[in-house]
């Protein structure tokens, strides 16, 4: 009786860990290469980025962000030339996802593409050239994360065109929301975000300033 009770224990016990290791391994992608090209990429061109990039630490925020939560459907409102792209395809690499990133100024946009390229990550990127006022309202659930930075003028916008296509769970950030500077779109977008029932708003002020707003219900 007692065998069959430890043989029990110890079945119970080896399921248990064979389904954790299971669970991890399904949940990201690991793939060294891709790790090894991007590293290399980012270090190659360290701080010579110059077209209103986003700093490292944040890239590495929004990163983080998707591999925590797994996020699949991302979106950018402004590339300019592939910066905070690169680390978010690099999560997107990691969960097995995708980014639609939209830029209107063609030079930036041609840039980025030859950025993501050199980064190994094109394969994840869906780099559009046009105006994210007319695209943004196109584009189709389900989102799971979005990075906008872009026209602060238009941030309210871009919130209210896609939050009724994320997902509960899903996460609208925005960059350059740091209190001291906050003004004109910026003010009006907080104040919009904040006053909504169905998010939960935080912010990091690490590097350029990020609003994060996690989708709670549906309404
Ligand atoms: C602050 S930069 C983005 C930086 C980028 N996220 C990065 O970290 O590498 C803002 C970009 O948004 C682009 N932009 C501004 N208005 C836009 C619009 N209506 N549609 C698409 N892109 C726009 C600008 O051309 C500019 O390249």
């Amino acid at each position: 009786m007692k065998f069959y009770s430890s043989l029990k224990t110890i079945l119970l016990l080896v399921l248990f860990i064979t389904c954790t290791i299971q669970g991890f391994s399904q949940n990201l992608n690991v793939n060294p290469e891709i790790d090894k090209k991007v590293k290399a990429f980012l270090s190659d061109k360290g701080y010579s980025w110059r077209d209103m990039n986003v700093p490292a630490s944040d890239g590495q925020l929004l990163h983080d962000i998707i591999v925590e939560n797994n996020y699949k459907n991302a979106v950018e409102i402004g590339t300019s030339t592939g910066h905070s792209g690169v680390w978010i395809a690099w999560a997107l690499s990691k969960t097995g996802g995708k980014l639609i990133t939209l830029e209107i100024d063609e030079r930036r946009h041609k840039e980025a593409v030859a950025n993501f390229e050199k980064a190994g990550l094109s394969k994840y990127i869906d780099a559009r050239l046009g105006d994210a006022h007319e695209i943004t309202p196109k584009l189709k659930a389900p989102i799971d994360f979005i990075f906008s930075d872009a026209d602060k003028g238009w941030y309210k916008n871009y919130f209210i065109d896609i939050a009724p296509k994320m997902k509960i769970g899903g996460c609208f950030t925005a960059h350059n929301i740091t209190r001291s500077r906050r003004q004109g779109g910026i003010t009006e977008f907080v104040n919009y975000i904040e006053a909504q029932t169905n998010f939960k708003t935080t912010y990091n002020n690490e590097g350029g300033g990020v609003s994060i707003s996690y989708k709670t219900s549906q309404k």
